[in-house]
Formats: structure tokens, C-alpha cells, sequence
């Protein structure tokens, strides 16, 4: 969480001034002569991003009536984080989303920190009726003036609701509905539905451990448990818990996932999302057998190694006829989300993802993978079966197809201890490489080389890796790109890698160096996304 700018009314007008004629200078020609503004270049095509203004984390995401809502920590008067209100959007797939009004303004209580949204079906609240169900809303009232005088006691949880299926919210009027017991770092509320206990939790997460909470009207809440204290990645706050049941892939077997961002502390630096996997008894959440065996040895996982992929949390009400468990991150770093080279609006987030659990060789762990939504977005499919790799071999380019939205899928067989490097790059000598590194056990991206990387000492400083845990010859990799972004599912989404980058020209190639050793490179498949 950042410090907040405050700018007067004249400072402000004069900087949008300056932006504005900047934003004229940093214009570029695409392929076809076309004069585009930095705000163009750097907008994705299909991940979320607001009109303008700052965003951070997602917050509040449920489905009623055919519609997915995602709101998010918005300021929306300056491209920096500031006084926090909950943006807003719409949407039918996850894709293409529509910028509803914003849903919560700060009020004399505080900033609208993050938290959760559950449709109350049941009317447990009793806020709506059983006709027209209530949304409710939790979140954390932030008092920035108290946090000023050197209390502690700052942050509490408060309600929201509303009655027109998401699209106008009224806070509860008995806020907070708990208060602060004196722990400094105390927010992010998540509420799940346990069927399993008949009963509404909560995590909240409170300076170094996850809390759990449970109610049974959405109002009065009971302290249940703590989680984590001596687990995990420690040694910053952890921030946005999430807490639900998921069916074990291709068993009855039910179990617990917690998901609990940390910042910093991630696996390459800065903001990253950890989780654990167990059971709960409806009260208390207990790490499995399989992790808990020696706890000294316990290392953290994490739903993602890449750099840009934080405060991600799932959608609640999805129907049971379709039970997936749907994800989305915000596709940033703290180390550097208010630096990035985009002006009138900052930040964008990860393609939304089904998380499944799989239970590998007695290993539980978190698989995720697009949204099977994305498909519907391909306009144009290129198919190679086996490709023989002399040098650097290019694999597709822009005579071809517009390198800017892809969804690319590969699988390598005969893999050795070798390195195998892809790179997207252009002519300009812009390159993110990203691949693996069976020799030192580890998957990459690596975007020094992109142009634009001088605005912050951590963006680029670094390869960004994550770890080989198993030994295998063949593996499936899937990589979504989408101007500013590169998602990479490898292992198909036991391991993924996300991270942001910018380039002052488009991507225009994208090619594999060959290795030591001869391997296959089978069923690639590169899809055009079409750009919307
Ligand atoms: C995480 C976070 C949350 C907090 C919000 C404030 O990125 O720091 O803990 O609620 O951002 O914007």
C-alpha cells in the first residue's frame, strides 16, 4: 500500500497539462503508419483496466442473473493510489467489461479499503427480501486521519448492501460491524457461503496471520480461529485472504484452500499470493497431513512466481451447475505499480483464471488456466505439428498475424538438462524471453530487455524464476500476451508466471533459440485474439 498524494486543484490542472503534451510527444507509428499515444500502445486488448484514473486490487466479485461483477480499489482523481473508493464493472464472460458507476465513495468513517461481495439468497440479513435477494458487501473502513495520530486502532470492517442486483450499494447504517482490536494492519474482509456447516465465514487479515470469523446473518460476527502465524511467507503484512472449499480434481476427496498475499515477500520480489491447502471443521483450519509432516520444511506455494499477480481472490455465487472456481488477480507490484508508463490510467488485471486442486503423488496444489471464455476471442488459428529449430527459429510473426493479442500453446518432448529460451521481441531490439531452465531446475521471464524499464530500479533488475519441483521430458505450456502482458501457464498451470512490460514498439516476432540438445517442439498452436 503506497503513501498518498495530495495535489491542489492548480497543481493538478497544470500536471494533466503537461501530460497531455507529453502524451503527444510519446506517440509511436504501428505497421501501418498509424500514430498512436502511449495510452493506446500500453491498453490491453482483454485484460480489465479502468477509463482513467488509479486501480489495485479486486474487490467485491460475484455473478447474479448472467452478469460476473468485478469491483476494485479505484482512485479515481489521480494515477497514483490515493483516498479509495470501489470501482466498478460489468460482465458477461470475464472479458469484455463494462465500467459501471463507482460503487462505494469514501465517507467520514475512511477510505472503502478491499473486501468481498455474497449474494445473501436467504436473506440472512434480512437487508432485502427472499424476492429480491440483498448483495452485501464487506470491507475495510480505513481512517486515514486517525492512522495519522499514531493509533493502531484505524482499520474496521463495515457492511454494504444492495437491492438493484449490484448496481447501487447503501453502507449499513451500525458500521463497523467489527472493530478494530488493536491490530494495526486489520482488513480485507472475504466472505465465502460454507455450505458444509450451514453457516457465512469470513478471513480477515490481521498484521502476520489470517482470522477466521463466522456469522449467521451477515451482521454479528464471531471470532472462530487464527491461521498461519508460524507458516508460510512472513516478515510484511499479509493482506486480501480468500477462503473456500474445492473438490479434489478427478475425486469426491473436499478441501480447504486459503489463499494470503503477502507484500513484500513474493518469490521474485515485491507483492505475490501464497496459499495453503487443508481442512476446516467450521471453525478451525488446519494445514494437511501431507504439508504438516515436518513444518520446518515447509515452504511457501504460490498461485503465481511472476512479479504481477496480486490480492487475487475468486468469484462468489457461481451457480453450482457451473462450480468452477473462478480467479483474478491484479496484474501489478507494489515495488512499482504507480511508476508504470501509463498516464491516464494505471494498471490492468490478470486474465481471469479456474483454479482446480490436484493432488499429484500426495501433493496438493493449485492448477490454474484461462477462463475458458477467452476462446470465444480467437479470430484466427495457426497450426504447426513439428517444428525442426535451427539457430532461432522464428515461429510467427506479424506478416502473418498481429502479434499484439495471442493465446499460444506448445508441447516439448525429449527435453535434457538444457536450457530452452523463447523470446518475443521486434525489430527495435525489444525481447522478453521467457522459457526453461531444466539445467538449474527453473521456469523464467526475463524483460530486461524492453525499453521501458528505467522508471523503477526493481522493475528489471532481475530474472524472475520459479521453481522445477519434478522431473520431466514433456511438458504442455500455454502463454496469453496481450500487448503489456505476458501470462505463462506452464506445466499446464501447475506453474504460471505473470508479468507486465513495456515496449515502445509493438512485439512484432515471436521465435525459440535453439538448444544444446535436439528436442521436439509438437502441436503448436498460435491464436489470434482479436482486439476489440
Ligand atoms: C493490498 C492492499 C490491501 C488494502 C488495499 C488498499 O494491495 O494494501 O491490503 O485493503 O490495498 O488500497
Amino acid at each position: 500500500m503506497m503513501n498518498i498524494a495530495k495535489f491542489g486543484i492548480f497543481k493538478r490542472v497544470f500536471i494533466i497539462l503537461i501530460l497531455v503534451v507529453m502524451n503527444g510527444c510519446n506517440s509511436t507509428k504501428t505497421s501501418n503508419e498509424k500514430v498512436v499515444t502511449n495510452e493506446e500502445l500500453y491498453r490491453p486488448n482483454f485484460h480489465f483496466t479502468p477509463k482513467s484514473g488509479w486501480m489495485n486490487d479486486p474487490n467485491g466479485m460475484f455473478f447474479y442473473k448472467g452478469l460476473y461483477h468485478l469491483c476494485f480499489q479505484h482512485y479515481p482523481n489521480d494515477n497514483v493510489w490515493g483516498p479509495m473508493h470501489w470501482g466498478h464493472a460489468t460482465s458477461k464472460d470475464m472479458i469484455t467489461w463494462k465500467e459501471e458507476k463507482i460503487a462505494l465513495y469514501p465517507d467520514e468513517m475512511g477510505y472503502i479499503f478491499s473486501g468481498g461481495s455474497v449474494v445473501d439468497v436467504n436473506n440472512t440479513s434480512g437487508f432485502g427480501s427472499l424476492k429480491n435477494p440483498p448483495i452485501v458487501a464487506m470491507f475495510t473502513y480505513h481512517d486515514a486521519v486517525k492512522a495519522k495520530t499514531g493509533a493502531i486502532d484505524f482499520q474496521s470492517q463495515a457492511i454494504a448492501y444492495s437491492l438493484d442486483e449490484g448496481m447501487t450499494w447503501t453502507k449499513y447504517k451500525n458500521n463497523p460491524v467489527i472493530k478494530n482490536p488493536n491490530i494495526k494492519d486489520f482488513r480485507d474482509p472475504k466472505i465465502t457461503w460454507d455450505a458444509i456447516h450451514n453457516q457465512w465465514i469470513m478471513v480477515l487479515a490481521a498484521d502476520v496471520e489470517t482470522i477466521i470469523y463466522r456469522s449467521s446473518n451477515l451482521i454479528d460476527w464471531e471470532l472462530a480461529s487464527g491461521f498461519g502465524k508460524n507458516l508460510g511467507a512472513h516478515g510484511a503484512p499479509w493482506e486480501c485472504p480468500d477462503f473456500f472449499p474445492i473438490k479434489v480434481e478427478g475425486s469426491t476427496e473436499m478441501k480447504w484452500v486459503l489463499l494470503q498475499s503477502i507484500n513484500p515477500g513474493g518469490p521474485n520480489g515485491g507483492s505475490a499470493t501464497q496459499y495453503f491447502v487443508g481442512d476446516f471443521d467450521g471453525k478451525t483450519f488446519t494445514l494437511d497431513n501431507s504439508f504438516a509432516q515436518d513444518l520446518n520444511k515447509f515452504e511457501a506455494l504460490w498461485v503465481d512466481y511472476g512479479k504481477d499477480n496480486y490480492a487475487g481472490v475468486t468469484w462468489s455465487n457461481i451457480p453450482d451447475s457451473d462450480g468452477r472456481k473462478l480467479f483474478i488477480g491484479w496484474m501489478s507490484n507494489w515495488q512499482y505499480a504507480e511508476k508504470v508508463p501509463t498516464e491516464k490510467w494505471r494498471s490492468a488485471m490478470t486474465i481471469p483464471r479456474e483454479l482446480k486442486l490436484i493432488n499429484t503423488e500426495g501433493h496438493y496444489r493449485i492448477v490454474s488456466l484461462p477462463v475458458k471464455e477467452l476462446e470465444k476471442y480467437i479470430s484466427k488459428t495457426i497450426k504447426k505439428d513439428l517444428l525442426t529449430i535451427d539457430n532461432t527459429t522464428v515461429i510467427v510473426d506479424k506478416s502473418t498475424l498481429d502479434m499484439s493479442s495471442l493465446d499460444i500453446r506448445f508441447t516439448m518432448n525429449g527435453l535434457k538438462d538444457d536450457n530452452y529460451d523463447f523470446i518475443l521481441s521486434n525489430k527495435e531490439n525489444n525481447a522478453i524471453h521467457f522459457g526453461i531452465n531444466k539445467k538449474d531446475k527453473y521456469f523464467y521471464i526475463d524483460r530486461k530487455k524492453v525499453s521501458q524499464t528505467t522508471f523503477s530500479d526493481v522493475f528489471a533488475n532481475k530474472i524472475s524464476k520459479a521453481p522445477i519441483t519434478t522431473d520431466f521430458n514433456s511438458i504442455e505450456v500455454r502463454v496469453i500476451i496481450d500487448k503489456t502482458s505476458i501470462e505463462v501457464f506452464y506445466d499446464n498451470g501447475k506453474t504460471v508466471m505473470t508479468e507486465i512490460y513495456f515496449s515502445d514498439k509493438p512485439m512484432d516476432s515471436f521465435s525459440i533459440v535453439k538448444s544444446n540438445s535436439d528436442f521436439e517442439l509438437k502441436n503448436v498452436m498460435i491464436n489470434q485474439l482479436k482486439s476489440k
